[in-house]
């Protein structure tokens, strides 16, 4: 199948491309201080790219469970699953089948609204569960990319879908990293990881250590800290709690650059966020946009999402879906210019 460019805008004020492949998020114009148009989103110049074996899930949609789960192991009514092992000893984002490598069905219902579908079978990666997924795309009157997530099963099943665009506020390409951008996440916990990026099971509180970002702080001002969390993540490759409540779509997380005066509101009705600062991005390959080659830390994912390894953590909020219940999520990416 061939990929297909999709354009979603809203009065000359923000521009989004979705591909069919992986419901993928190819750029986002929004206006920078200046009100010249900025592409905030880093992808590939060429479509068929998103194809490529080690694409570090560009813009992509992400399911059937987004993030670790360990050793691809979990049960459901005393059935044990076992998953594709695709991260270390670990299971990551669907394995090599997620959403993120399917061509989706797309409709365009107007300039503003994408409507993606897509079915995954029983048993595909190792999942329970014919599953009918949905995915819709809309432009909102303010400059926000909104993203409603939606799946039913015919068989118990568990799931976690996110985006995993990586944005840099000073334009895709920028010579200047993130680390530059000033940061704020309602959160007083984070997910405490392992060595292989694995949950504990245990919350940790942000005070006093490189997590904190309660009030505003440059992304990069902690990153280099000796932290045992951060020396597991390679950077910043944590889930942060957020303080509301869950089920509540509402503001978690700001940034903005300094540069460009680009800010990015995140909202979501999701318990928790995945903060990854590209710390897996090596500048090696230069066929990003414009031939760029995307450095170490030159990008970062806001992935909202439940909390890693649930299935494997009674006390985490459930990812299960039953049959007859529709799992449903909400996240809006608003962007604005800092005051
Ligand atoms: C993130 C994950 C990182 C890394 C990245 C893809 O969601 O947390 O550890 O795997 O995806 O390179």
């Amino acid at each position: 199948m061939e990929p297909k460019l999709f354009t979603l805008s809203n009065k000359e004020n923000i521009k989004v491309t979705i591909t069919n492949f992986g419901g993928r998020v190819v750029s986002i114009l929004v206006r920078d201080k200046e009100g010249k148009m900025v592409d905030v989103a880093l992808g590939y110049e060429d479509l068929k790219s998103y194809q490529k074996e080690n694409d570090p899930y560009f813009g992509a949609i992400i399911g059937r469970y987004g993030n670790r789960i360990a050793k691809g192991k979990f049960s459901l009514d005393e059935t044990d699953y076992q998953l594709e092992i695709n991260n270390g000893p670990n299971a990551l984002h669907g394995g090599s089948d997620g959403f993120h490598n399917k061509f989706w069905n797309v409709e365009q219902p107007n300039a503003q609204t994408l409507i993606l579908t897509c079915f995954s079978a029983d048993g595909e990666g190792g999942f329970s569960g014919n599953l009918n997924v949905k995915v819709i795309y809309s432009v909102t009157i303010n400059n926000g990319l909104q993203i409603e997530y939606a799946a039913i099963t015919d068989k118990k099943t568990i799931i976690n879908l996110t985006n995993h665009t990586y944005f840099n506020l000073n334009g895709e390409g920028s010579e200047t990293d993130i680390l530059n951008h000033i940061l704020t996440i309602d959160a007083d916990k984070i997910v405490e990881i392992d060595e292989t990026s694995i949950a504990t099971g245990q919350l940790l509180p942000v005070t006093n250590t490189p997590f904190d970002f309660i009030k505003p702080k440059k992304i990069g001002a902690k990153i280099e800290e000796n932290h045992e969390q951060l020396q597991f993540g390679n950077g910043y490759d944590h889930t942060f709690v957020f303080n509301k409540q869950q089920g509540n779509l509402e503001k978690v997380t700001e940034v903005y650059s300094p540069i460009t005066g680009i800010s990015l509101a995140v909202f979501t009705d999701q318990p928790g966020m995945q903060l990854y600062t590209g710390n897996f991005l090596t500048g090696e390959d230069n066929d990003g946009k414009n031939r760029n080659a995307y450095r170490f830390r030159s990008g970062f994912c806001l992935e909202t999402q439940h909390f890693p390894d649930s299935p494997n953590h009674t006390n985490f909020p459930s990812t299960v879906l039953n049959v007859g219940e529709t799992y449903k999520s909400t996240t809006i990416y608003e962007f604005g210019i800092h005051k």
